[in-house]
């Protein structure tokens, strides 16, 4: 049964006390996109998010069949890959899903036992633990498959001085923008099929180890139009959330299934990145030509101080300024938060992020839901695809 978002108890010490965490999460390592052209979203990326160059592989370095660009603001880690010839196997990907999320990688003292542990409990084999090596020291690596073509990687570089992974060298660049503020991966989001989701909900349970601390069903999470239900899976220490969502029956098509028909299958649907200023970070991404989607109407930010009153919360920011740039509010009772939602990132409605500023709250916007799938649906009437 749904948690009222209310009294939602994130009790997660509590239930993981006195259990061994068989898979300790140090946090999210890097996400890595299979994508049509490296440099040019490479570019983008740099431009319209402030991320910095960081790292590289390709020809130069003796990489024959595949060039990655990895980019880091703070904490975070892009790697964007594009095969170099027709016989790499990420053209399949690209064929079928487009540009998108491959790997969700996890950072793990113990990258072995980590795949031992997720094996045994019936996680598919992505690759065997392997030990990379370069003068810098050395990095184990081993994957198990998710959702869709979706895997996570298990990454251990205690031993590791080097910039990035065995075979990588440092990216020196002359163009370099500003960072914009993106500090961490605040919680990554999988669509998965029609009566998937309580499958993969029992994956993480099992397999990983994840407790779903928060569920919301198509009651909680409607338009006059469409639905969809959402479970937010957490690890023992909260660092990784990864919330999963299923289409529900509606009187027109739920975003969930477009996203489904667009990606032929499961995956990735936002990434969310954390700030700590989400106006000085929204007013640069829109000056960057960042799109996001249109702002709710007047009477969603006529609403928002009573509904910030109502668990005595007092927004810090201008009212004004947040509406003016299309920024979202909720509360719960720990706090509010701030966010707001780009447009897909790439040509297929799929992937797109989402920006955070969490003022206490612990939630995910479910007071937005509404508002923000209302905005979506006027985007897929344009699409054709409600
Ligand atoms: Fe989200």
């Amino acid at each position: 049964m749904a948690k009222d978002i209310k009294s939602v108890d994130y009790g997660l010490e509590k239930i993981f006390k006195g259990a061994k965490d068989f898979l300790p999460l140090l946090g999210t390592d890097y996400v890595e996109f299979y994508v049509g052209n490296a440099k040019q979203a490479a570019h983008f990326y740099k431009t319209a998010f402030g991320f910095q160059s960081y790292a590289y592989k390709g020809l130069e370095t003796g990489s024959k069949d595949v060039v990655s660009y990895v980019l880091t603001q703070d904490k975070i880690k892009l790697v964007l890959t594009t095969p170099l010839n027709s016989s790499s196997q990420i053209n399949e990907h690209l064929v079928k899903h487009g540009d998108g999320v491959k790997v969700i990688a996890l950072w793990v003292d113990d990258a072995q036992n980590a795949w031992e542990e997720t094996t045994k409990r019936g996680a598919k084999s992505y690759f065997e633990p392997r030990t990379e090596k370069d003068a810098d020291g050395e990095v184990v690596r081993a994957g198990v498959h998710t959702y869709g073509d979706t895997v996570h990687v298990f990454v251990e570089r205690k031993n590791y001085n080097g910039i990035f992974l065995p075979g990588f060298k440092a990216w020196e660049s002359d163009y370099n923008p500003q960072s914009l503020g993106l500090k961490y991966v605040d919680h990554m989001v999988g669509n998965v099929g029609w009566g998937e989701m309580n499958d993969w909900v029992k994956w993480y349970e099992d397999v990983m180890g994840f407790e779903n601390f928060l569920s919301f069903d198509d009651s909680q999470i409607h338009t006059e139009y469409s639905a969809l239900m959402s479970k937010v899976m957490s690890n023992g220490n909260g660092r990784i959330k990864f919330p999963i969502n299923e289409p529900a029956e509606g009187k027109k098509k739920s975003q969930i299934e477009e996203y489904l028909d667009f990606y032929e299958g499961p995956g990735c649907q936002h990434i969310a990145v954390a700030t700590d200023d989400i106006i000085s970070t929204v007013r640069g991404m829109r000056e960057r030509g960042v799109e996001f989607l249109t702002t709710p109407p007047d009477t969603y930010y006529m609403a928002a101080p009573k509904r910030l009153a109502e668990h005595d919360h007092k927004l810090k920011e201008d009212l004004e300024t947040l509406k003016s740039l299309g920024i979202m509010i909720d509360a719960d009772d720990e706090g509010y938060l701030l966010q707001i939602f780009t447009r897909p990132v790439e040509d297929r409605p799929t992937l797109f992020f989402e920006i955070i500023q969490r003022m206490g709250a612990k939630g995910f916007g479910a007071g937005n839901f509404k508002a923000l799938f209302e905005s979506i649906e006027r985007e897929q009437e344009l699409r054709g695809t409600l």
